[in-house]
C-alpha cells in the first residue's frame, strides 16, 4: 500500500489544470449502457474509480476502448449486454456501481446488482433508488447480498410520479437513466440539482432523451423507445478545484486554476472569502487564489447543491485549523464524516466532535506525524494539513485518494509542494 510523504511549510505558487469530474464521469459512463450505439467521452479523469467503472461495463458485455490506461478519452459501445450483473467483487471497491441499476433496468428489464453496503462515511442505503424503481413497476427482492430487479412479463418500466424523501445524487441519476427509456412520463420531485446531474441530463439529451427541468428540483422525463450514440465532454471537477483553492489558501500561496468551472464553486468561494482568502475569477474557466496572512474562522454547514458540498467538508476543516477563532462545522449529509478529525488531532489541531457538529479552534501549529486516510476526501484533507505542518507527514492508505484525484502528487509538486509517493510493497 503506497503512502505519501509530505514536508510541510512551502507556499504553493503556479498553475494547476483541473481534471474532469469523477462524479460526472461515473454516471455518463453508466449511461452508455442505454444504447447499442457508440458513446465517445472526453475529459474523463485518470482515477481508479473510472477504471473500475470500465471493468464493470466490460463485465456486462460492453466494449470499452481506451487508448491508454489511464486515459481521458473513452469509447464505449454496448451492442449487446451479456450479463445484467454488477458483481460484489467490483461493487465492494466502488459504491457508484449502483449507477448501472437504472440503465440495466431500462435496457434489459432485469438487473442483479450487489448491495453496496455501508462505508467509512455512513450507512449509505439505496432504499430510495429501489422504492422509485418499484413505483415504475419493477419487482425487487434482495437476497444473498444482491438486489434482484425485474420488470414483470418482460415489459418496460412505466413512467411514475416520484418524490424522493431525501435528496439523493446517485438516486436522481439512476432513476433519470431508468426513466429515459420508460413507457410514458416520469416526474422526479425533490431531485438533486448538483452540476453532475445536469451534466448527465445534457448527455442524455444528446442521446435523444426528452428531459425538462434541469437545474431545478423537478425533472420531467418523457420516455422514448430508444436512444442513440453521442459524444460528450464531462464538466470540470468542482471538488478537485475546491481542494486546490484550499491548498493555495492554507499555504499562503498564489495559485491559478485552469480548466475549472467557477460557476459551480460559488458556495465554496463565498465561504473561503469569508475566511479572508482572496479569490479572483479571471475568466469562465480560470480562478486565482491567494492566501491571507491571517485566516479568520467561519462556520460552515454542508448542504445539497447549491449549498456547501459535503465533499469539501474535510478539506475545509484542514483550513479551519489555521484560522483565528472557533469554526463550527455542521455535517448534514452523512452521519459519520469526521474520521479525518482524529488524525488532525494527532497533528496538533484543536477539534471537538459531537455528533454531526465539529468545533475547530485555531490557529494551531500542526506538526508532521504518520496518519491514516479513511476515505477519499479525508485523504485530501490530510494532504492539506500536511502541506502546512512542520516536519514530515506520512499518509497511509492513499489508495483512497487515487480513487478520485488525478495525479495529485504531480500537480502539487508542479506548484512547489514537497510531496512524494512512497511505493510500499505489501
Ligand atoms: C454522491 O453520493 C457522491 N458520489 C458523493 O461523493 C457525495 O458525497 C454525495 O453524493 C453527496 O453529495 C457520487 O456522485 C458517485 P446521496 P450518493 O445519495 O449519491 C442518504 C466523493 O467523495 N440516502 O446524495 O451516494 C445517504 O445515506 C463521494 O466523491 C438514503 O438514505 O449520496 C445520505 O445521507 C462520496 N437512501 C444522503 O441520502 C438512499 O437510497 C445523501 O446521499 C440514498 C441516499
Amino acid at each position: 500500500m503506497d503512502k505519501f510523504l509530505i514536508k510541510g511549510g512551502k507556499a504553493l505558487h503556479g498553475k494547476v489544470a483541473i481534471s474532469g469530474a469523477k462524479n460526472s464521469a461515473l454516471p455518463v459512463m453508466a449511461a452508455a449502457l442505454l444504447t447499442k450505439e457508440r458513446i465517445t467521452l472526453h475529459n474523463i479523469p485518470k482515477v481508479r474509480d473510472l477504471i473500475t467503472m470500465s471493468k464493470l461495463l466490460a463485465f456486462m458485455g460492453a466494449k470499452v476502448s481506451i487508448t491508454d490506461i489511464p486515459a481521458s478519452d473513452y469509447v464505449i459501445q454496448a451492442v449487446t449486454l451479456s450479463d445484467a450483473v454488477a458483481p460484489y467483487e467490483l461493487v465492494k471497491t466502488m459504491r457508484a456501481s449502483i449507477l448501472t441499476l437504472g440503465p440495466l433496468m431500462a435496457r434489459m428489464g432485469v438487473a442483479r446488482v450487489s448491495l453496496p453496503g455501508g462505508c467509512a462515511i455512513g450507512a449509505r442505503p439505496v432504499d430510495l433508488h429501489l422504492a422509485a424503481l418499484e413505483k415504475m413497476g419493477a419487482e425487487i427482492t434482495t437476497d444473498h447480498g444482491y438486489i434482484q430487479a425485474k420488470v414483470p412479463n418482460e415489459g418496460r418500466l412505466k413512467g411514475a410520479n416520484i418524490t424522493f424523501e431525501k435528496i439523493t445524487v446517485t438516486g436522481t441519476e439512476n432513476i433519470l437513466m431508468a426513466a429515459v427509456l420508460a413507457e410514458g412520463e416520469t416526474a422526479l420531485n425533490n431531485a438533486a440539482r448538483e452540476p453532475e446531474v445536469t451534466d448527465l441530463v445534457d448527455m442524455l439529451r444528446k442521446m435523444g432523451a426528452q428531459i425538462e427541468g434541469d437545474c431545478s428540483s423537478t425533472l420531467r422525463i418523457r420516455g422514448v423507445e430508444k436512444l442513440h450514440g453521442t459524444e460528450h465532454t464531462v464538466i470540470p471537477d468542482r471538488i478537485e478545484a475546491g481542494t486546490f483553492l484550499i491548498a493555495g489558501a492554507i499555504t499562503d500561496g498564489d495559485l491559478t486554476l485552469t480548466n475549472c468551472a467557477p460557476d459551480h464553486l460559488a458556495s465554496i468561494i463565498a465561504k473561503l472569502e469569508q475566511t479572508g482568502v482572496r479569490i479572483e475569477t479571471i475568466d469562465k474557466t480560470t480562478l486565482r487564489v491567494q492566501g491571507a496572512k491571517k485566516l479568520i474562522a467561519a462556520d460552515v454547514t454542508t448542504e445539497e447543491y447549491p449549498g456547501f458540498a459535503t465533499d469539501m467538508q474535510a478539506q475545509y476543516m484542514a483550513l479551519a485549523t489555521q484560522a483565528q477563532g472557533a469554526s463550527v462545522i455542521t455535517e448534514t449529509i452523512f452521519e459519520n464524516r469526521y474520521l479525518h478529525a482524529s488524525e488532525m488531532l494527532r497533528m496538533g489541531a484543536n477539534i471537538t466532535v459531537d455528533g454531526r457538529r465539529a468545533v475547530v479552534r485555531g490557529p494551531s501549529p500542526l506538526t508532521g506525524t504518520p496518519v491514516i486516510a479513511s476515505d477519499l476526501r479525508a485523504s485530501a484533507s490530510l494532504v492539506l494539513a500536511g502541506l502546512v505542518a512542520e516536519g514530515e507527514t506520512v499518509i497511509d492508505r492513499v489508495y483512497h485518494i487515487d480513487r478520485g484525484y488525478e495525479d495529485i502528487v504531480k500537480k502539487l509538486r508542479g506548484v512547489g509542494a514537497q510531496i512524494v509517493r512512497l511505493h510500499i510493497k505489501d
